[in-house]
């Protein structure tokens, strides 16, 4: 695969080619149309109706008074001081919530000491509104508890964290050192010059962060004669794990793997070798595979691999798909994400291609936590597409690049930095200190 060519990281020196060359094979998607945005009623979530992973994705939290005496708690959430709720537990689902305003703002800034990919600096482009920066994500039946930078660091310490996956992926890591900024900066000790691959050491906590770049997790490779473009052929080896990650990954305390819009490309898909169908190929004699199909088996066989690595003994979390929020057009046809405000969960339900992606990898994910059981790997479901579904606000639309360039594409996929995208890994210190 001409990774090089593929995606770019832009740090601070992005430039219109290294944007059109890095963004637009990601965004190989093509929408059927604009997406439909289905307002209902309904109060119950769909994913509540589903009762998906309600083990994996329900947290224990202390009982209110306990929570009070925290000092991660936010204030607002001091609510009974009676002593007889001291040692009351609850169950309360994380995912579930709505985004309530948040006058306090985000963690961090753009002149934050850390590397925001200039691509996701929205505010250095002139972002005009700032309303997306001040939303908390509020649990329906608990307070989500702020992001604490030394607790994160020392529930880590001594221990190594990997994103495997795109450059969504890569989006919530470098989140997560801006968040971690406040507290310690880390060095960069990447084997190789390539951000798709950068590793982070925190030396106070002996905590190494890593990305590793593989946004389809199996093989795969150019199959177009005229080279790789967005919407060039690519070959994918559904059986086999890209070694990108799988044989880095052995040593790996904490996984977090994801995958999403890489799979609406065209593809000639491979199992044991053989040709076994192929997803908008335009070939009379290949059987055509739906893109849900290549996703299946791609995390069916990551997981797979993460499941007979002989020395692994991490923790691996699935981070659920990221929704995109093109709207007045295809993502290559005009279409944008301008709103300013998040949607009620009462507004936009997640469906389509969305629900399809998310169900697809839920499904494998099962099966996989529960053959961890017996190998004692455990598979957590870090579940933020029903939170992301209403943050079309979130998205750097045309604020990843200065006017000036010549960029009609609008970017509706990645996250704005700071942005919604932070709640994931507040998410992620709430499930790492259930772990303790
Ligand atoms: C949903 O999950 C709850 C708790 O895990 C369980 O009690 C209930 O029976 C489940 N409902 C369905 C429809 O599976
Ligand atoms: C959910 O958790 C309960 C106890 O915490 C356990 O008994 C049950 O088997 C789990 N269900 C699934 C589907 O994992
Ligand atoms: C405080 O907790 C106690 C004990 O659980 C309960 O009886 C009381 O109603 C609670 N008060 C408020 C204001 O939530
Ligand atoms: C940060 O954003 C402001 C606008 O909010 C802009 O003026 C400034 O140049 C940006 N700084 C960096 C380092 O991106
Ligand atoms: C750092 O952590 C690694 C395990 O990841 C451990 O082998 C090593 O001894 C630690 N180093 C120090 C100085 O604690
Ligand atoms: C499909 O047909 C082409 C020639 O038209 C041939 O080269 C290719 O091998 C065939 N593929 C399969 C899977 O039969
Ligand atoms: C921008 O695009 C227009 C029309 O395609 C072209 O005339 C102009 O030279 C371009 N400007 C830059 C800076 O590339």
């Amino acid at each position: 695969m001409k990774a090089s060519a593929m995606e770019v990281l832009g740090g601070k020196h992005t430039l219109l080619n290294s944007f059109k060359k890095a963004f637009l094979p990601i965004l190989t998607l093509v929408l059927l149309i604009t997406i439909p945005l289905y307002l209902s009623n309904t109060s119950s979530s769909l994913l509540r109706s589903l009762n998906i992973s309600s083990n994996a994705t329900s947290i224990s939290l202390l009982g209110k008074n306990d929570l009070a005496s925290s000092p991660l708690q936010s204030p607002k959430t001091i609510t009974n001081d009676s002593a007889s709720a001291k040692n009351t537990h609850h169950r309360c689902n994380i995912f579930q919530g709505n985004w309530v305003p948040d006058s306090k703002g985000p963690y961090y800034t753009n002149e934050t000491k850390c590397l925001i990919d200039d691509r996701q600096n929205c505010m250095k482009f002139g972002r005009p509104d700032n309303e997306f920066m001040k939303r908390r994500w509020k649990p329906d039946e608990c307070e989500l508890p702020l992001f604490d930078p030394v607790q994160f660091l020392e529930l880590l310490r001594g221990k190594t964290l990997a994103f495997v996956g795109d450059s969504v992926g890569r989006n919530q890591m470098q989140s997560l050192v801006c968040l971690l900024a406040s507290a310690a900066y880390p060095v960069d000790v990447s084997y190789i010059p390539d951000g798709k691959f950068r590793r982070w050491f925190y030396q106070d906590y002996n905590f190494t962060i890593a990305a590793l770049w593989s946004p389809q997790l199996v093989r795969a490779h150019d199959a177009d004669p005229d080279g790789f473009s967005p919407n060039s052929l690519m070959n994918l080896y559904l059986d086999e794990a890209d070694e990108a990650w799988a044989s880095e990954v052995e040593n790996v305390d904490i996984v977090i793997i994801s995958a999403g819009q890489w799979f609406f490309r065209p593809f000639i898909y491979y199992e044991k070798g053989q040709v076994v169908g192929c997803h908008k190929c335009n070939k009379k004699n290949i059987t055509d595979l739906t893109c849900y199909y290549g996703y299946k088996m791609a995390f069916r066989t990551a997981f797979r691999t993460l499941l007979s690595l002989q020395n692994f003994k991490g923790l691996i979390f699935l981070r659920t798909f990221s929704p995109d929020h093109f709207e007045n057009g295809d993502w290559n046809k005009g279409g944008n994400c301008v709103r300013t405000r998040p949607f009620t969960k009462q507004e936009r339900k997640l469906d389509g291609y969305n629900l399809e992606f998310y169900l697809t990898q839920v499904e494998e994910f099962k099966v996989a936590e529960k053959e961890g059981r017996e190998r004692n790997l455990k598979f957590r479901l870090l579940d933020t597409t029903e939170a992301m579904i209403l943050r079309p606000d979130g998205h750097p639309n045309q604020y990843g690049h200065w006017p000036h360039e010549n960029n009609t594409l609008a970017d509706c996929v990645h996250w704005c930095m700071p942005g919604p995208v932070d709640t994931w890994n507040e998410f992620l210190l709430q499930m790492l200190k259930m772990e303790e």
